[in-house]
């Protein structure tokens, strides 16, 4: 009887933490598209609701605005919101960090790197750790890897999609053929001054990246056009990117000095807590 009862218990322990594991499960699947409705319950839910409004929408939404100097948002280039497995995908990045940053000479957070794309990719103001748009951005990119092992990458700041470099060994990229092929190719929606329209955002100029971000690099720029423009046939050659990305980044675009994108020291991180004892 004893021995009955203990089996019974037993399975019944067993019954419960499955259904609290499948629980847990069915609120967080592993990135895929739009997942608004699996959100974790209360106000962590919200928290990532509102980090995807401001990847979505980081140069005009009140939170954000205030630390962004051109016309970009982080949906701009990672796109869909990051959702996009190809083009600089937010899916797993969260297992990456920690991770060695070679431009840092630091290991650093997931939170120092979203920061810093908000100086650089972004041109603006870096907002202070702990910050409501800091602690936003970095629970929605965590949610988009869920489900995924952790791999702390010691070698760069990057997670398990990031953008394949291309061969290297190519020949000199031709700046002309570049400005052909961007007629051709990219100006119908970026505008031959490059300026952009109602959608397609700026690609140089005062309301570009600046050049301290990621895709002032030539073989960045060329390896993201690869997978990501055109949005609708992403078939540039690894040689036609190259050219096309040695012309957009010959033009001009807001220099970058470091200390102009600091906030003043008191600002540069905030105690995240409301407790008040
Ligand atoms: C001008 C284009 C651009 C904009 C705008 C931009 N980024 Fe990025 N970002 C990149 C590129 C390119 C990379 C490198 C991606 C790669 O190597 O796969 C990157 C890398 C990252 C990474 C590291 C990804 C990884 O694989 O570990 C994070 C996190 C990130 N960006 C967050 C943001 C956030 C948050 C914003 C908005 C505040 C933003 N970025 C705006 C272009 C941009
Ligand atoms: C059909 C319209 C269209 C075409 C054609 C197109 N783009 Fe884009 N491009 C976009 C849109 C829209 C975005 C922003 C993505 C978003 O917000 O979802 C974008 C984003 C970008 C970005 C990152 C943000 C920025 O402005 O710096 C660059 C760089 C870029 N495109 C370059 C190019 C190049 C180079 C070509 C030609 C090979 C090209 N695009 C062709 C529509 C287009």
């Amino acid at each position: 009887m004893e021995t009955h009862v203990n089996a019974l218990r037993s399975a019944m322990a067993v019954t419960l933490l499955a259904s609290i594991v499948l629980a847990c499960l069915g609120q967080e699947p592993a990135g895929t598209t739009d997942n608004s409705t699996k959100l974790p319950a209360g106000p962590l839910g919200e928290t990532i609701r509102l980090g995807r409004e401001l990847v979505e929408r980081t140069s005009t939404h009140e939170v954000t605005r205030p630390y962004v100097g051109n016309s970009l948002n982080c949906t701009s280039c990672h796109l869909r919101n990051g959702t996009d497995p190809k083009a600089a995908s937010f899916i797993g990045v969260a297992t990456a960090y920690p991770a060695w940053s070679p431009r840092e000479q630091r290991v650093i957070t997931l939170e120092d790197r979203v920061l810093n794309c908000f100086m650089r990719s972004c041109n603006g103001i870096r907002p202070p750790l702990g910050s409501t748009p800091a602690v936003a951005i970095v629970a929605y990119i965590t949610w988009l890897s869920a489900d995924q092992p952790m791999r702390m990458n010691p070698e760069r700041p990057n997670g398990p999609l990031s953008v394949p470099k291309l061969p290297t060994g190519l020949a000199q990229p031709d700046r002309q053929n570049g400005q052909i092929l961007y007629s051709e190719r990219c100006a119908s929606c970026h505008g031959e001054d490059g300026q952009g329209d109602s959608e397609a955002p700026p690609v140089w100029g005062e309301r570009s990246y600046n050049e301290g971000a990621g895709l002032a690099s030539v073989p960045q720029l060329a390896a993201w056009l690869h997978v990501a423009m055109p949005p609708e046939e992403r078939n540039l050659s690894p040689s036609e990117a190259f050219d096309i990305a040695a012309y957009v980044n010959s033009l001009p675009r807001p220099h970058f000095r470091l200390e102009a994108h600091l906030p003043e020291k008191s600002r540069l991180g905030e105690y995240n807590s409301a407790a008040n004892e």
